[in-house]
């Protein structure tokens, strides 16, 4: 795709009123954990869905009509365009209301918003990934792009953490990525049951005996506030600079465009300036407001 086709793209969606969304039709649902589903879906205009163009760690608004709406990052990645994916567990009254869909349902849909992963900073490098819980769905996004250009990278770690085997996401990516020769992934639990042989232990835990080499690498990291609070430190020991650890934020995002004031930390709006962020960025906030 040339760059005058994005800029195009990214005109003719820039088009109307950045509030009132596109509808999109879910095609199907996965369950991810007794709380999270995986929803696929597509634009109803073709158009859109031919023309559509996002970036891995992007967000968007998602609408249940009557009920309200909710920022969810696309989960999918850009190199897979059959459809779009998003992850959501289930928290208040949207996410509930999404839940209750089945197949055919039609949502709103606003978006992308937000930066992404910054590729080219990321290409050539040794990646690690390093995530929790459902904060692997923006991580997945990425990966999945790395993998289909897996030329432009070097070597590839993934370390993912949930509370229990049960609590662990994208289980049929994991089957995937853990026969791929080119990847080291790293399964963990904070407590196992009688069916799990992997790691138990917290991802921080895991990220220390694990050891990644911070020589020309980039971690990125994705989870609950706390495992994104100590993993940072973990890293720093390790010797990661903070321009070498990424996150990303979803902190209280409510308009998705810079306007309502309500997602910053600091004097950085989530929503506009992120949501990816270095360490280095964010590293004078993330002990107190994250
Ligand atoms: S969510 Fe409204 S300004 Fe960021």
């Amino acid at each position: 795709m040339t760059v005058t086709d994005i800029s195009r793209r990214k005109k003719f969606f820039a088009q109307g009123n950045a509030y009132v969304p596109h509808i999109v039709v879910i095609e199907k649902i996965i369950e991810e954990t007794p709380d999270t589903r995986t929803f696929h879906f597509s634009f109803k205009d073709e158009k859109l869905r031919k023309d559509f163009i996002f970036e891995s760690g992007q967000f968007a608004e998602y609408s249940v009509f009557g009920v309200g709406e909710a920022p969810f990052t696309i989960s999918s990645s850009p190199t897979r365009r059959s459809h779009l994916e998003c992850t959501i567990k289930r928290v208040g009254r949207v996410t509930n209301a999404l839940h209750r869909l089945g197949v055919g349902a039609e949502i709103g849909f606003r978006g992308p918003y937000g930066n992404g992963f910054p590729l080219d900073y990321l290409q050539g490098k040794n990646l690690v990934f390093i995530a929790g819980g459902i904060g692997m769905a923006p991580l997945r996004s990425l990966i999945w792009s790395v993998i289909d250009n897996r030329d432009s990278y070097q070597k590839i770690d993934i370390i993912y953490g949930a509370r229990s085997p049960a609590d662990l996401c994208f289980r049929y990516d994991l089957d995937l990525w853990g026969r791929d020769k080119t990847i080291n992934l790293v399964t963990t639990v904070d407590k196992g049951d009688e069916g799990w042989s992997g790691r138990e232990g917290f991802v921080p835990q895991v990220v220390e005996q694990v050891a990644p080499s911070a020589s020309d690498a980039v971690a990125i990291v994705g989870g609950p506030p706390v495992m994104i609070r100590l993993t940072f430190p973990v890293l720093k020991n390790l010797g990661f600079a903070p321009e070498q650890m990424l996150t990303t934020l979803e902190k209280r995002i409510k308009c998705g465009i810079g306007k309502c004031g309500r997602c910053n930390i600091g004097n950085i709006y989530v929503c506009r300036d992120g949501p990816v962020f270095s360490y280095a960025q964010i590293k004078q906030f993330i002990s107190s407001e994250y």
